[in-house]
């Protein structure tokens, strides 16, 4: 039976989830909190029910390990100037919670793309949970998708790649909503 209260209240958190880092640096987002929101991400849709979603929380000194681990790939791989390398190194420690969301691979081409549709329809059911429990939420893609000591220091397997660096924290201001553009839907009915 439809419920229209509950489809106003998932639109409205819908509609209120922003990509945001206004954030109270100062008050953690519990693990099990962060555990959460991964099993949410886990119902999103998954053809052939491969699970390829992995997920790492870094917190604390994490954080400045995930960035000094992640400037080591960059130099190995030869990506970004000083600079772009200097900005990396700290950029994690914006929010009280860094999520790594990986995604395994898959022999057969179809699936590989699946797996990582999954994991972002995954990420999205992340990012609302978080919304209607009061985190800001900030999806990023990183300078290097398969940074092999990042991956390692994720407890991921070294064929996995990254979909998403995810930041999460108390929100403590609202921002600008961008405006979307008018829905096209092609209807055909005969
Ligand atoms: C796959 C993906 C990767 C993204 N990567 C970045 C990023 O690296 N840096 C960034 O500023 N925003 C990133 N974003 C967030 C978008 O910029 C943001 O969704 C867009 O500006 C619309 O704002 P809203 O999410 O508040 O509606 C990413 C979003 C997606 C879906």
């Amino acid at each position: 039976m439809a419920d229209p209260a509950t489809f106003d209240q998932l639109a409205a958190v819908i509609r209120n989830r922003r990509t945001s880092m206004f954030v109270d640096e100062d008050t953690e987002v519990p693990a099990a909190l962060v555990e959460q929101l991964c099993g949410l991400a886990m119902w999103a849709p998954n053809h052939k029910r491969t699970w390829p979603w992995r997920f790492a929380l870094f917190q604390g000194d994490g954080r400045r390990r995930l960035g000094e681990t992640m400037v080591a790939d960059m130099i190995d791989a030869d990506f970004g100037d000083e600079g772009k390398r200097v900005k990396t190194a700290g950029k994690y420690l914006r929010t009280p919670a860094t999520l790594v969301v990986g995604c395994a691979p898959h022999d057969n081409e179809m699936l590989h793309i699946e797996n990582r549709d999954a994991v972002a329809a995954g990420i999205q059911n992340l990012l609302l949970a978080g919304t209607s429990m009061g985190l800001a939420t900030f999806w990023s893609t990183p300078a290097l998708t398969k940074p092999p000591r990042v991956l390692d220091l994720s407890g991921f397997d070294p064929d996995d790649r990254i979909v998403g660096i995810i930041y999460l924290g108390w929100a403590d201001r609202s921002c600008e909503t961008p405006e979307r553009p008018p829905v096209e839907l092609t209807i055909v009915d005969s």
